[in-house]
């Protein structure tokens, strides 16, 4: 069942004397009970807007929003049953880091003592249990954060929105927390909608990232589906590091052969078998197509894809190879160490199945490893 249903939801903005802004456009998304959704997308493609809306800190200017059944988007936030954690902290100044997490637990039936309990606990979770008896002002942007997302988490509440709740965090740190608080979130069995611009985040925390872009859903999906199956151009080549090759392509099919022609001197050509007829099929009608090709299904060795090593970083793990083929640079991930000199020939393989293929008029997907979208 789902907990947590948004339809066809709009966020017009009207300020003043300027024009007005379509933040959030037709969005559908439901959130399952207990699932962690992540809302992934760059700066301004309207997650915050989303999650107020959620929250009831802004008005939906169309659609219905409904949390077990019942419409909430009517209600002032306190009736909503929302818990959030704010982009900004907004922790009460006057309060200590203790007393801005425990702010709302006072208000609740809980016996002092338990909420003391919980309040520590939350804290050492969070690394700030040493800091309970200062003030906001007198800690850090990090720490602020921390006692903000502690302050949501240690509530009672049917649905819980983390704005960016470790965008001031350092890397370590941020992945410590990671794992603390997905655990927190499946042993309380939290609704949870994550917000971040950070894909690492969202692969670890979530059961399926929502990808936004422009205000718009551009797919809703698990982690591994969004790698291996994008549904247009705009998630193929925001989601995955370092970014999928992307190449414009002419395709040519016989009974025996499919073959795309990326370059003036470079081919893909694979046997008829390796693509089902409906692809074939829909190959013929494309008049632009662009091929995606992942890094990482891209091997060094004998293949079509020949050019000049530009360069070959080493990061302890992998290599990242960059070479340049007919002007376009072309990235490869190895997992051997590679050390070819910059200038030195390269050329590249890959097989059908790791072909992604998209309408580039739309961008839309056309094909995953030679079966359609
Ligand atoms: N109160 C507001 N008035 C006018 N425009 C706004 C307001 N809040 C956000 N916006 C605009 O709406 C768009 C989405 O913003 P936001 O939801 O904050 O994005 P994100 O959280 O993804 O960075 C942006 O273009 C932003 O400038
Ligand atoms: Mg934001």
């Amino acid at each position: 069942m789902a907990e947590l249903v948004i339809s066809n939801v709009d966020k017009i903005y009207r300020p003043r004397r300027k024009k007005p802004v379509h933040a959030v456009k037709d969005l559908n998304l439901s959130v399952n009970s207990g699932e962690i959704v992540a809302l992934l997308g760059s700066s301004g493609c309207g997650k915050t807007s989303t999650l107020r809306m959620i929250a009831g800190f802004e008005d939906v200017s169309n659609g219905s929003i409904t949390l077990d059944g019942k419409a909430i988007h009517t209600l002032p936030p306190s009736k909503r049953g929302v818990a959030m954690a704010f982009e900004a902290y907004s922790l009460y100044p006057p309060l200590t880091i203790g007393d801005n997490i425990a702010f709302a637990l006072k208000s609740s039936s809980l016996p002092t003592v338990e909420q003391q309990t919980r309040v520590k606990a939350m804290a050492e979770m969070l690394d700030i249990g040493g800091i309970l008896n200062r003030y906001p002002s007198s800690v850090s942007g990090g720490q602020q954060q921390r006692a903000s997302l502690g302050r949501a988490l240690v509530r009672d509440a049917g649905l819980y929105l983390l704005d960016e709740p470790m965008g001031q965090l350092e890397p370590q740190l941020r992945a410590i927390l990671r794992g603390r608080i997905k655990a927190y979130l499946r042993q309380h069995n939290c609704t949870t909608i994550l917000v971040t611009h950070d894909q690492t985040e969202a692969n670890a925390l979530a059961d399926r990232i929502a990808v936004m872009e422009g205000g718009i859903l551009q797919q809703y999906a698990t982690p591994a589906d969004l790698k291996a199956r994008p549904a247009n151009l705009f998630t193929g080549t925001f989601v995955g590091e370092p970014p999928m090759n992307v190449f414009p392509a002419e395709v040519t099919a016989t009974t025996k052969s499919v073959a795309f022609r990326i370059g003036e001197r470079t081919s893909l050509t694979y046997p008829r078998s390796d693509f089902s007829s409906e692809v074939v099929q829909a190959l013929s009608s494309i008049k632009k197509l662009a091929i995606g090709i992942r890094p990482y299904a891209l091997h060094v060795g004998k293949g079509p894809i020949a050019g000049q090593v530009v360069a070959c970083q080493w990061l302890g793990d992998q290599t990242h190879v960059a070479i340049e083929v007919e002007g376009r640079t072309v990235v490869s991930v190895a997992h051997e160490r590679i050390k070819e000199k910059p200038g030195s020939s390269l050329a590249l393989e890959v097989s059908a199945s790791d072909l992604h293929l998209f309408d580039a008029e739309n961008g839309n997907a056309i094909a995953h490893g030679g079966q359609l979208a």
